[in-house]
């Protein structure tokens, strides 16, 4: 039975990954999770300086799911490299580091900082507000996608993934747009923007009023988007949204994502990507499935 996949020419022994920013660096996990049986993991998003993160409170739980506002805290490249690199490089499965930036150039600084570290892909966080062009962040312009995109892959060393946000009218216009600057991998999707009022004292329960909502609520939506820029593009995509289960994940490897991301599902169940792992195994193993690839976009129309 086979169940590698491959992204841009990076074999994962699985297609089970972390999404960014709910898993640590894998630290956090890996005394509860044996991280040599993930495909991937996809650290936080790491900026060129530390970033302190959004005032609290900065999550509050929602009817299946959450809201954050965490601000993109990180500790900045350099800590990261010292540390948690080599923390990652202990196991065996791939490293996907996500990059986040204010500017073009803050991108671009942590993409040739990462060069010549052991990393196997990049995974370029959009969502991010673009300073530059007045706070709008990149990921909902077409020409911004596009030209951030070129301006990564002109200095990656590593394949580049290009992380869409979910806040647009045509996901497949982000897509195509992505594709278009050279990238090399999809993945999608990040956080809806949210809101929550406490009604009680009146005032929004998130300290910058409003949130990125994640977990089992987003995840029709997720599945029709990862469906539609799957069909829009030629290269391949990683599906992430509301993942909890084998079935999630099945559903988005048939809706034609090469693998999926597990993200808000592991603070509830830390075991989480683990168990979708074998539940993907078990499900091969009852249809009579040779070759995880076989499900890749194999939904019926
Ligand atoms: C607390 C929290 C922090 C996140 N931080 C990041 C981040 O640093 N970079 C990023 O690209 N996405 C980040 N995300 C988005 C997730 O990686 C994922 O795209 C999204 O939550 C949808 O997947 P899920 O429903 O399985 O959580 C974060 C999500 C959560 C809940």
């Amino acid at each position: 039975m086979n169940t590698k996949v491959s992204l841009a020419g990076v074999l994962l022994k699985n297609p089970v990954m972390t999404a960014s920013g709910t898993f640590g660096s894998g630290a956090e996990y890996g005394e509860l999770v044996d991280l040599n049986r993930l495909g991937a993991v996809v650290t936080k998003g790491v900026a060129n300086v530390p970033w302190p993160g959004n005032p609290t409170p900065r999550v509050a739980e929602t009817a299946g799911g959450m809201l954050n506002a965490i601000g993109l805290q990180n500790p900045g490249i350099d800590l990261f490299c010292k540390r948690d690199i080599p923390f990652l490089k202990q196991f065996d499965t791939k490293i996907v580091v996500n990059v986040c930036g204010r500017t073009t150039e803050d991108y671009l600084e942590v993409v040739e900082r990462l060069a010549d570290e052991p990393v196997d892909l990049l995974e370029i966080n959009i969502s991010c507000p673009n300073v530059k062009e007045g706070g709008i962040a990149f990921g909902q312009d077409p020409k911004a996608v596009e030209a951030i995109t070129r301006a990564v892959k002109a200095k990656a060393k590593q394949p580049v993934i290009m992380k869409l946000s979910p806040n647009v009218t045509d996901i497949t216009v982000m897509a195509k747009a992505a594709e278009a600057g050279g990238a090399d991998i999809l993945s999608l999707i990040n956080t809806l923007t949210g809101m929550k009022i406490d009604v009680r004292t009146r005032k929004f329960v998130l300290a910058n009023k409003t949130g990125g909502l994640s977990g089992p609520a987003v995840k029709p939506v997720a599945l029709r988007m990862v469906y539609q820029a799957a069909h829009a593009v030629s290269c391949p995509v990683i599906g992430m949204g509301g993942i909890a289960t084998a079935e999630d994940a099945i559903e988005f490897l048939l809706a034609g994502a090469s693998a999926v991301s597990v993200g808000t599902a592991n603070f509830y169940n830390p075991y989480a990507t683990v168990e979708i792992a074998e539940g993907i195994e078990n499900y091969m193993r009852e249809n009579g499935i040779e070759d995880v690839n076989e499900l890749i976009g194999a939904v019926k129309e």
